[in-house]
């Protein structure tokens, strides 16, 4: 296999482009946006995503050579060309003929021909389809020199609840349970008479049929996720047939709920992202920006820290916002430098031209409908390239993260399937996010992980809201803490088992001797309800009182020593949190839900206290943060506010002018300083 390091090294350059539709365009167009792409400093394109009609117009029938002609004018022009398998958008002739190729939603009805991404990954005949057109085009083109990857369909995404889901999905269930009276007890369907007494009887959750068994959604949402990366592997294994040994991604969505990605990642030869914060709505930003390393830091974790792609972003405003607004000035050189920093190689886009008619016509594109150079998003787009030509010292960089936080979609999944503590603001990702953003906060790298990663390398590992114990993940953890580790865990963990099955003998389960305290019960808060958490001598500052919201555990603290207690209510002076010394480490347990002052304050203090490397020491602005990769200091303002920041290290000079650094630099809303690290 093709390591991706390896594969962009041989490039020598950041890449820097985004996706192109030739199906939409004349040969004349593609010679003039090709001019403007390269005038713009790009250098790849990413082709044949929706192209699937012109290469196929009729079943059987395909028509190459326009697409020969484009391929052979971005040769010529010397242009890298990501090529994609056009499994997002099936011609609307083949789901008119075989309707089972066209995916079923939770709702129960089937979709019909037109839109995207609504394939059904069992059909035989859509597996049969696909196939064809991506040996078809393994063949034609998987031997070009300026191909880079394969880029696989586009944003797999849904469930499909057809007949054929259902009946994979009951054989997945009999190979995973064996008979129906494991399935049964391990299920606990006694619980409202839902024994199953034969496996036809199964049927997806959802819509008006089974909702009740949190178990089954747990499942069904395991099974599509495999059923999915299976179809995947059947895409690349067609690309595999030809004989092309290009390396292949699949560009993800953030942590999109219905798929677990870490299933997909290991059949990839490099990970790929799309990302589209909203800096200019109305959040705060340093949240977005914060939700963002989030994603990026996953991304980079699912292939072990190997740089990756992003695959797209915006150039200018995306035209699904609910409000259109265009980029802030600065805006765009702070998020493509931003994806660099958390270890990408490349900055691709949606879009590289806006298109004449269609959804998507109004899209931000390098190219506008002006078609010429003249705009300020191409002015935009145009200053990073030729930034991201200098970055070229930072590709291949990794990033050695010593912190970890673990995001996992299983957990994901049972905490919203479960009816309780509340029905809505459980909140799992954004507690997940939360908790990254204080160590973000202080410019401290954190790997993104699941709750079956190695945790033998990190010193700290954050696990919030572990409500799914899966086997082994409690043992792993004990090994992190008694080998020396530092592991945070909150409120609602150690609930359940993988199949939801709650833990017998009390919360949190498997966790309750490492954590050394017992959870009795917990109190939910309505949104405009809190209680507060009062500090105790010995990590906080005595006496100091922070916001307690939405959920607060009521926890006995059995071996572990209490450093904080509530303040309010009956629960008044009970643990809020505790620590607990096991083996050579130390397990913190945070009992309630808290805000940013809480997390920032006590991540401030266990940095110190666990010895968290970290690029800079002092506080640093809200919303201001550094990064490392390589050898460069990137520095950010992400608000929208200016800010000065005094406690940078002397021992920089300015990547991009060469001056030295004073300690003390004041940026722009969105502004983004580089710094080079001096030799020692
Ligand atoms: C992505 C999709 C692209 C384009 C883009 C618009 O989700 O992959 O094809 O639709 O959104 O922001
Ligand atoms: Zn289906």
């Amino acid at each position: 296999m093709n390591s991706f390091a390896n594969s962009l090294v041989v490039r020598d350059c950041i890449l820097h482009g985004g996706d192109y539709s030739p199906e939409q365009w004349e040969p004349e167009d593609w010679r003039r946006d090709i001019a403007l792409l390269k005038q713009s400093g790009g250098n790849v394109l990413s082709a044949g995503i929706f192209a699937w009609a012109r290469l196929e117009p009729r079943e059987g029938q395909y028509e190459f050579a326009w697409f020969d002609a484009f391929m052979d004018l971005a040769e010529r022009e010397g242009l890298q060309i990501s090529l994609s398998t056009p499994t997002a958008s099936a011609p609307l002739w083949m789901g008119h003929r075989y309707p089972e190729i066209l995916r079923v939603a939770e709702d129960g009805e089937r979709f019909a021909p037109g839109m995207r991404v609504n394939s059904c990954y069992t059909s035989p005949i859509w597996r049969e389809k696909t196939t064809a057109i991506n040996r078809e085009l393994s063949r034609r083109y998987g031997r070009r020199k300026n191909i880079v990857w394969w880029h696989v369909s586009n944003e797999y995404c849904f469930h499909c609840f057809c007949e054929l889901c259902q009946a994979a999905f009951r054989n997945w269930l009999q190979a995973r349970y064996g008979s129906l009276e494991v399935l049964n007890r391990r299920w606990n369907t006694a619980f409202w008479s839902h024994t199953y007494m034969d496996w036809s009887e199964i049927i997806a959750p959802g819509g008006k049929r089974e909702i009740s068994c949190e178990a089954l959604w747990v499942d069904w949402k395991r099974f599509s996720t495999e059923q999915t990366a299976d179809f995947m592997r059947h895409e690349i294994a067609a690309l595999r047939s030809e004989g092309s040994t290009l390396p292949v991604t699949t560009n993800f969505m953030a942590a999109h709920e219905p798929l677990n990605y870490w299933k997909f990642a290991p059949s990839l030869d490099f990970v790929s992202l799309d990302s589209y914060p909203l800096y200019h709505d109305r959040r705060d930003n340093p949240i977005t920006a914060a939700a963002t390393s989030f994603h990026f830091d996953m991304l980079r974790t699912f292939k072990g820290g190997l740089p990756w792609v992003l695959m797209e972003s915006s150039p200018g405003s995306a035209n699904w916002m609910p409000v259109m607004k265009p980029k802030r000035p600065g805006v765009h050189r702070m998020e493509c430098l931003q994806a660099v920093s958390h270890g990408a190689d490349a900055v691709l886009y949606f879009q590289v031209k806006k298109s004449r008619g269609g959804r998507e016509k109004l899209h931000g594109a390098v190219i506008d409908h002006t078609e010429s150079a003249d705009s300020r998003v191409f002015r935009d787009v145009k200053e990073v390239g030729d930034l991201l030509a200098k970055l070229r010292p930072v590709l291949g960089a990794t990033i050695q993260a010593e912190a970890a936080v673990i995001y996992d979609w299983e957990n994901r999944w049972a905490i919203d399937a479960c009816c309780g503590p509340r029905r809505e603001g459980k909140d799992y990702l954004e507690t997940c996010q939360a908790h990254y953003r204080a160590l973000w906060q202080q410019g401290i790298a954190a790997d993104v992980v699941s709750s079956e990663a190695d945790f033998s390398g990190y010193r700290l590992v954050i696990a919030p809201m572990l409500y799914m114990i899966r086997p082994g993940v409690a043992e792993a953890l004990e090994s992190f803490v008694q080998a020396g580790g530092c592991l945070i865990g909150t409120y609602w963990s150690g609930i359940v088992d993988e199949t939801d099955l709650v833990f017998r003998g009390g919360y949190p389960g498997p966790l309750r001797q490492l954590f050394g305290i017992r959870s009795e019960e917990i109190d939910a808060l309505y949104d405009d309800e809190e209680n507060e958490v009062i500090a105790e001598p010995g990590l906080l500052p005595d006496q100091t009182r922070y916001r307690a919201v939405t959920f607060c555990d009521l926890i006995h603290a059995e071996s572990a020593s209490v450093l904080a207690r509530y303040g309010r209510d009956f629960y008044a002076g009970d643990p809020a949190l505790t620590v607990n010394t096991f083996g050579e480490g130390e397990a913190y347990y945070i009992a309630a839900r808290t805000g940013d002052d809480f997390l920032t304050a006590f991540y401030t203090a266990l940095a110190s206290r666990t010895g968290l490397r970290r690029p800079i020491t002092g506080a640093l602005p809200k919303g201001v943060t550094v990064r490392e990769r390589g050898n460069l200091l990137f520095v950010f303002n992400y608000d929208r506010e200016p800010h000065t920041v005094e406690v940078l290290p002397e021992d920089l000079r300015d990547f991009l002018s060469g001056e030295p650094c004073t300690g003390r630099l004041s940026l722009p809303p969105y502004g983004v300083r580089i710094f080079e690290k001096l030799p020692s």
